[in-house]
């Protein structure tokens, strides 16, 4: 066939494709499902002309689209949600949103849009149906955003959040009648002056991480959450001639500068209440005294003219409010030294109190004291000395079930205190000097500091880690089915072979780090799977480990030279985190490593930084050693020595014996010879 008449197919096969989709350019790279049309991350510069007119959801976040035009939605007169966050937009036009009235939901968060406000002002005045908006970070200051936010009656939704917002008044939000939900969190609010007065159907606001140094005359009664963590607040004071139900189920106000407890609204609904780091401490104990001078009102002033005076008895204590719905108390990061008279019993629907570093100094475990429906308690890193029980007939502290009291100096402690909480599911008594009592016979008037551990049936974690805990004799877990047990940092326990034994049967998880450790079978323990042996003095690989089906082991900080091939073979399939670090690994010795280094099922955490001792007994990163510096050292090549040691040796010896057969064959010879010739011979 001659080759002209091929070109033409040839020409149809390259051209017709590619004139096909030269005339379809609007392939989209949209998802559609149904009507919603997913188009973020594609790269867009202006809003798609090619999806389907009955498009209802649009969402075209993460693109570059520098402005919306006028009529760049007129396609979609459907449209319900428009999305057009983290884009490049500087400009929206006028009637950008004219034929789009149903809009609910407008989200034009992470954009540049502070200069082009006022265009953005006027396209919003064509939706009056929106409900949702989202303007978070574009760089508005309190006036754009106030100009924004005229005449959008309807809006229930407004996020504002990362924004340039310093001050707040009547105007700002003047016309938000159905605001329901308002975040300005992260702005640089400083005064906040009757901006939310009007606002009546307000139900969540959140100020979090601004520069407000105070809530007064609080007296949002609609208000179910509010957040105003991290500012600067000194005072949170609630209007007090307010007698109605404040709806407030939710305050959050840690990480602020509170010296007092919030005055919070007299009757209210308050469940959640979060004051963590802050300074808060009752001060009661310093006004009884008649001669003291401090005042007791607060002035507040206001950066108008104006000054009001709030008065509050900050000294009685008295006046914290109405906290009897408060199902969650976090007081953590205080400066508490003791509750006044009473105040934990305000609160009967109590289940967690956090109180973890503050100043307490003494604890009482009783139902005078605590309220009965107690769930957690979390009073570690105070200055507790001294532990209080209920006398074992009495009421107890039924749903008590979590309880934390390490990072304290506990010296007196009633031995069986746990044994009076029948819920007890974990406890943690790390870092204080309360012992393990020797299980039978113990007196309540012990003189010894310790703590009863035997028949608690509830009890399933226990931490006792820098106890200074010496030695624990067989039955002292006896009954009580320890799933958890950690032990770490008692450097001057013998853990034998015995203590343990009643946990056989339950132990899951296991700290013996820094306690002493020499050897140990590990074999019965067969439902481990975290086992913790680091900082000990651990020659040897224990061989009892290779039976278990560890999850996780920590062998750092030993003495082990190397780990068996077969072991490794066996840990790199079985366990599937190891720490190995901080051992005396010989560099010639490494075989393991690679193991460990090749295996897929085994995450060795810190594989990279092992050390190993090479030949000169220096310490080396073992990952960067290199085998050949072991030269003779590594088995495989000593066979071959000893092979070439053995193979010199036998071709000495058969040449030795050469020589001296052939030195004796010399005598021989002639002999025979002369036998010969001695032998008559028939010539
Ligand atoms: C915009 O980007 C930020 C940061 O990458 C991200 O946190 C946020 O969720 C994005 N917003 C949307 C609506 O995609
Ligand atoms: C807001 O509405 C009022 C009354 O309907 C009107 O007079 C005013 O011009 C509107 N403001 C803006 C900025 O559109
Ligand atoms: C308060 O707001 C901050 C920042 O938005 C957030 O991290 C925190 O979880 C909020 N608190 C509550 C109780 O929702
Ligand atoms: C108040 O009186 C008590 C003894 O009654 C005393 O210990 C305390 O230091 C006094 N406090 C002040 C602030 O004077
Ligand atoms: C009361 O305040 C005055 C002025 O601040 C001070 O000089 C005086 O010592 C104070 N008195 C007492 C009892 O603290
Ligand atoms: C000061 O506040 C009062 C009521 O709180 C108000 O009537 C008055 O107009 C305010 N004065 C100024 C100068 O803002
Ligand atoms: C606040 O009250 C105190 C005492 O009642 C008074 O001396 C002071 O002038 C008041 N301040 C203002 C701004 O009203
Ligand atoms: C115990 O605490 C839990 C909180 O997790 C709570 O749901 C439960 O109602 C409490 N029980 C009693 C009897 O207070
Ligand atoms: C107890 O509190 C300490 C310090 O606050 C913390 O590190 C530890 O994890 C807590 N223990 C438990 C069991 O949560
Ligand atoms: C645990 O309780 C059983 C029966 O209630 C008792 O026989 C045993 O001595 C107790 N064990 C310890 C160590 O107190
Ligand atoms: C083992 O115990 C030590 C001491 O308590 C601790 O520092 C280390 O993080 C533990 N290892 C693991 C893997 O948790
Ligand atoms: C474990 O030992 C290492 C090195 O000896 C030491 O730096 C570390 O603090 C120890 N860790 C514990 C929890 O004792």
């Amino acid at each position: 066939m001659p080759v002209l008449s091929v070109l033409p197919a040839l020409l149809y096969f390259i051209v017709v494709p590619v004139l096909l989709v030269l005339s379809h350019p609007n392939i989209s790279p949209c998802r559609l499902t149904q009507t919603t049309a997913l188009c973020n991350g594609c790269k867009l510069s202006t809003v798609p002309q090619n999806l389907p007119q009955q498009t209802e959801e649009l969402f075209l976040n993460h693109n570059s689209i520098l402005a919306l035009q006028s009529g760049c939605l007129l396609r979609y007169p459907a449209l319900r949600l428009f999305s057009c966050a983290n884009n490049s937009l500087t400009t929206v036009e006028g009637d950008a949103f004219s034929g789009s009235a149903l809009i609910e939901n407008l989200n034009l968060a992470n954009n540049q849009l502070h200069n082009g406000h006022k265009g953005l002002a006027q396209s919003l005045r064509s939706l009056t149906r929106l409900r949702t908006l989202d303007l978070s970070s574009n760089g508005l200051t309190e006036d754009m955003a106030s100009y924004v936010l005229q005449n959008l009656t309807s809006l229930e939704f407004l996020y504002l959040s990362g924004n340039f917002l310093l001050r707040l008044d009547e105007s700002t939000f003047k016309d938000l009648h159905q605001l329901k939900e308002l975040n300005l969190d992260r702005n640089l609010l400083f005064e906040i002056d009757g901006a939310f007065d009007h606002l009546k159907k307000l139900q969540r606001l959140n100020l979090a991480f601004n520069s407000l140094p105070c809530l007064v005359q609080f007296e949002m009664t609609q208000l179910v959450v509010l957040n105003a963590s991290h500012n600067r607040i000194e005072w949170f004071i609630t209007n007090p001639d307010l007698p109605e139900t404040f709806q407030l189920e939710t305050l959050d106000l840690s990480d602020n500068q509170l010296l007092f407890f919030p005055f919070l609204p007299s009757h209210s609904r308050i469940k959640t209440l979060l004051l963590s780091n802050n300074h808060i401490g009752f001060y009661g104990h310093l006004a009884d005294n008649s001669s003291s001078n401090w005042t007791d009102s607060v002035e507040y002033y206001n950066m108008g003219k104006n000054a009001s005076n709030i008065t509050v008895e900050i000294w009685d204590e008295g006046l914290t409010g109405d906290i009897s719905t408060v199902e969650l108390l976090d007081l953590s990061g205080n400066q508490l030294r003791s509750f006044p008279e009473g105040f934990l019993q305000k609160m009967p629907r109590l289940y967690w109190l956090r109180l973890r570093r503050n100043c307490l100094e003494s604890l009482s475990l009783t139902v005078q004291d605590m309220p009965e429906t107690l769930y957690e308690l979390d009073v570690s890193d105070n200055r507790l000395t001294e532990l209080h029980a209920q006398p074992s007939s009495a009421n107890k502290l039924n749903n008590l079930t979590h309880l934390n009291l390490s990072l304290n100096d506990i010296q007196v402690l009633p031995p069986r205190v746990f044994t009076t909480l029948p819920s007890l599911s974990s406890v943690d008594l790390s870092y204080n000097s309360v012992g393990v009592c020797p299980s039978r016979d113990v007196s309540d008037s012990d003189a010894q500091v310790c703590a009863v551990w035997s028949n608690l049936s509830s009890l399933k974690q226990l931490y006792i880690a820098g106890c200074s805990v010496r030695s624990l004799s067989p039955s002292v877990f006896e009954g009580t089915p320890l799933t958890h047990l950690e032990l770490s940092n008692n450097p001057d326990l013998a853990v034998d072979q015995n203590c343990l034994s009643s946990l056989v049967g339950s132990l899951q998880h296991l700290g013996l780090s820094n306690t002493g450790l020499q050897n140990f079978d590990f074999s019965p323990y067969r439902h481990l799977k975290f086992l913790n042996i680091s900082n000990n003095s651990i020659w040897e690989l224990p061989k009892s480990l290779i039976s278990l089906n560890l999850k996780l082991l920590d062998l750092r900080n030993n003495m082990l030279s190397t780990i068996q091939s077969e072991d490794a073979t066996v840990l790199a399939q079985r366990v599937r985190a190891v720490y190995v670090n901080g051992n005396a690994f010989n560099c010639c010795q490494l075989e393991w490593y690679r193991m460990f280094e090749e295996s897929k099922a085994l995450h060795a955490v810190d594989l990279s930084e092992v050390t190993c001792i090479d030949l000169h007994q220096r310490r080396r990163k073992a990952m960067l050693f290199n085998s050949l510096e072991c030269g003779g050292q590594s088995t495989e090549e000593s066979i071959i020595w000893y092979i070439l040691l053995f193979l010199s040796v036998g071709v000495s010896l058969v040449g030795i014996s050469i020589i001296y057969f052939l030195t004796f064959r010399q005598k021989l010879l002639p002999h025979a010879i002369k036998k010969r010739c001695w032998r008559p011979t028939s010539y």
